[in-house]
């Protein structure tokens, strides 16, 4: 879904705003541009990379407000435990042509992207890597795609408008999020090896529904005679082979990241990040310990998971399908994916449903193999709100009245309803008054924006700087002729993305920088967070997603004509690697002058006992029969100040749990808390205490359970005035039988 409001929100937003008082400044337009592609063709180098991107940061608090995640824009909505830990996945290729000519990839397990998060990424990797080797990486040749995790920090926004809920910004949460990703980039550019690239694309008809079947259907009918669904149901596979050994692959697939939905608290990469999983533990179970499978997102904007559709929560109907309420109310209508309200189980099933197509395109016989060709790039920083269209200019960013109503996914505010465009129904009378306080948009603006009903004029709101971006990255790869990848910067509708793909299909093939048969993919959610795209047709009728369509009715037709002139100088000849201009400061939010108001944690302490000590001891035995959960509850300390790091397989990873077996008078780490089958809880008790749950379920594993003797361990760090210290607990041994 998309990053939307829930009342407490708004509420926050108008208290906020009418604090600072909002006035309004003009917008510059610079367009900047770079162009860069290899000269020939020469044999096909992959490196490929992984490491965690979540952090002691989504854990942020002084007693409760921990830092709520991005995506649901609830602040009930908050990390208080670990589930299935974020992951950052990197695929680098080159040509053995021209080796210092590369591209970068990573399907980041994050909510949305940012631009100061890539800055900050690039900014490591000059400081990891040799002088020579560090300038390799850049703005216009690493691509941050956002899987779109519902249930991940915030924090690393760079605008009012996406920082409001998560308290301002979270440079902290950056920084994490950043050193994960540029960690898995720097072991993809440690593994570069030749390999051979095996593309298929194959139809998966049952994990994804559009949500906004209205808006679709206002699409020309002689267009959508062309598709067989109003979902994009093709999934894009790259295997990436070492001879016939599997090194590891990416796919891309539409849907939505909100199996898990908005009342949840622990980290999940929610079903992307399950089947990321499961597939990394089979492969380990062959022997293949590095296997890297990213399930990377695409144009996923009106493509939900939750198959069973709208429900009312309290009588179990069916929504009144139009406006997505119940008898008017909006918050009782959310939609249940195919566990039927238990999200662990619709996260499972959509991701094994994934899991399953992923694994069987891989294995099957491709339709295309390719072991060389060119390597290209192109990158461009656009001011949106001056692209001319024919007759019209786009506009200055706002959201519509719908875009307060949410989505059925995790409804929002009750002030409007979706596809509600008429300036006098619902409580709009009273909220045009509120948004008032904050500004009253312009006449100009709402003109360009109609049909659109403004509730927030973001783009006419500067207070404390700019609240949504006007200029943002656009940026194209070409991986051999046979694949390109379309960095799009904002979550795209499916027609909207197919007339996006068709378009740069086009125009590559007549710059002859593809062959006509090429894949063309768009990774979605890309380096900045532009909101919502949907085409024209859709906006006119004006639920979420055109709601929040900031740029007025032709923002679609920007894009296309921008990445249209980006697939042309695609076929212009190379040119040696040198950095896009710099990020255009002038008008947009920088580090020094972010408000940030979420506190640090003060101090722990633990029930006067000591830290790590067994509050509840698990049972002695479990039969794995039964289906055992099995939990161990310990004094412990605010996660964020860190936990600890245990070695499983000789593989050193961070974590706040561990399961450990018996083995020949040893013990051995078997599990961690980014496993699938463990789950860490923490719970402020008091002012300053803390108990954490630590669980495991052996019949959700991948790796088989013997039969044994187990124990389940706790790690923390504590913070006094002065110092931050280092701490574990330890359970009772139990005894695990057939
Ligand atoms: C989708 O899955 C459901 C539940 O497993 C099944 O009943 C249905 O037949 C499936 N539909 C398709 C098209 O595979
Ligand atoms: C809508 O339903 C929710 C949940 O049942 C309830 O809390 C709220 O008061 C209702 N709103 C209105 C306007 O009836
Ligand atoms: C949200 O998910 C939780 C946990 O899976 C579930 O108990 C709850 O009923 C769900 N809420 C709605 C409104 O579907």
């Amino acid at each position: 879904m998309a990053w939307k409001p829930a009342s407490s929100y708004l509420h926050g937003l108008i208290l906020l705003a009418s604090l600072i008082g909002a006035l309004a400044s003009p917008f510059n337009g610079r367009t900047l541009q770079t162009r860069q592609q290899a000269p020939d063709a020469g044999s096909l180098l992959v490196g490929l990379g992984k490491a965690g991107c979540y952090g002691m940061s989504v854990f942020v608090a002084l007693n409760d407000p921990s830092l709520p995640f991005i995506g649901y824009a609830d602040f009930a909505n908050k990390a208080n435990g670990i589930h299935l830990r974020l992951n950052a996945r990197a695929f680098i290729f080159a040509s053995s042509a021209d080796l210092n000519h590369r591209v970068v990839f990573v399907s980041t397990e994050t909510g949305l992207p940012s631009h100061f998060t890539r800055k900050l990424v690039i900014k490591y990797l000059k400081e990891s890597l040799p002088d020579n080797e560090g300038k390799l990486y850049n703005y216009d040749n690493v691509m941050l795609s956002s899987t779109h995790t519902h249930s991940g920090p915030g924090g690393n926004q760079d605008y009012m408008m996406y920082q409001i809920h998560n308290f301002g910004a979270q440079q902290s949460a950056r920084e994490i999020i950043a050193r994960g990703i540029a960690q898995a980039i720097v072991q993809a550019h440690n593994t570069m090896a030749p390999s051979t690239l095996d593309l298929s694309r194959g139809l998966l008809q049952n994990a994804s529904i559009n949500r906004s079947p209205q808006s679709y259907a206002n699409n020309p009918a002689d267009e959508r005679a062309q598709y067989p669904s109003n979902v994009d149901q093709d999934m894009v596979m790259v295997n990436i082979r070492d001879g016939e050994k599997s090194r590891g692959s990416v796919n891309w697939f539409a849907v939505h990241p909100t199996s898990m939905n908005g009342s949840n608290f622990y980290v999940s990469s929610d079903n992307k990040g399950y089947a990321s999983w499961k597939w990394e533990e089979l492969e380990k179970l062959n022997g293949n310990t590095n296997y890297i499978a990213a399930f990377a997102q695409t144009n996923a904007g009106d493509v939900s998971p939750n198959l069973l559709g709208p429900h009312c929560t309290d009588t179990g109907a069916p929504c009144d399908g139009g406006k997505g309420s119940c008898g008017g109310n909006i918050t009782k209508c959310v939609a249940r994916g195919p566990g039927d309200g238990d999200g662990m189980l619709s996260t499972k099933i959509i991701g094994e449903r994934q899991l399953d197509k992923a694994r069987e395109l891989a294995q099957g016989t491709p339709a295309m193999t390719v072991t060389s060709g060119p390597v290209g790039f192109q990158h461009a920083w656009i001011d949106m709100p001056n692209i001319q269209v024919g007759q019209d200019k786009l506009c200055a960013p706002a959201m519509g009245f719908s875009f307060s109503a949410g989505t059925t996914d995790w409804p929002g505010t009750q002030i409007s309803w979706q596809g509600d465009n008429d300036p006098t129904a619902g409580n709009k009378p009273f909220w045009t008054f509120v948004r008032g306080l904050l500004e009253t948009p312009s006449q100009k603006l709402q003109d360009c924006q109609a049909p659109k009903v403004i509730l927030l004029a973001t783009g006419e709101m500067n207070v404390p700087y700019k609240w949504q971006p006007s200029t943002l990255p656009i940026q194209l790869f070409t991986v051999t002729r046979k694949l390109a990848i379309i960095g799009f910067p904002a979550e795209i509708t499916t027609m909207a993305g197919r007339r996006l793909r068709n378009h740069v299909h086009k125009s590559l093939v007549a710059a002859n920088a593809i062959d006509q048969d090429a894949y063309i993919v768009i990774a979605g959610l890309s380096n900045q967070y532009g909101s919502y795209v949907t085409t024209r047709e859709e906006y006119a009728v004006q639920r979420y997603e055109g709601g929040s369509t900031m740029y007025g009715p032709h923002t679609l037709e920007g894009y296309l004509q921008t990445f249209g002139t980006l697939a042309s100088s695609m076929g212009q000849g190379s040119s040696p690697v040198k950095e896009s201009p710099q990020f255009p400061l002038s008008q947009e939010p920088t580090e020094m002058n972010e408000v940030n108001l979420l506190t640090a944690v003060v101090l722990d302490t633990s029930f006067s006992g000591k830290f790590g000590t067994v509050k509840k001891q698990p049972q002695s035995k479990y039969g794995l029969g039964s289906n055992p959960t099995i939990t161990a509850e310990f004094m412990c300390a605010h996660p964020r100040n860190g936990g600890g790091s245990v070695k499983i397989a000789a593989q050193e990873t961070n974590t706040f749990m561990a399961v450990e077996r018996l083995e020949n008078d040893k013990w051995v780490t078997v599990r961690s808390d980014g496993s699938w089958d463990t789950k860490y809880l923490w719970r402020r008790v008091g002012l300053s205490d803390s108990l954490c749950t630590v669980e495991w379920n052996p019949s959700e594993s991948v790796a088989p359970v013997a039969p044994g003797k187990y124990r389940l361990r706790y790690f923390g760090r504590h913070k006094t005035v002065f110092v931050t210290n280092s701490h574990s607990g330890t359970s009772n041994e139990f005894e695990l039988t057939s």
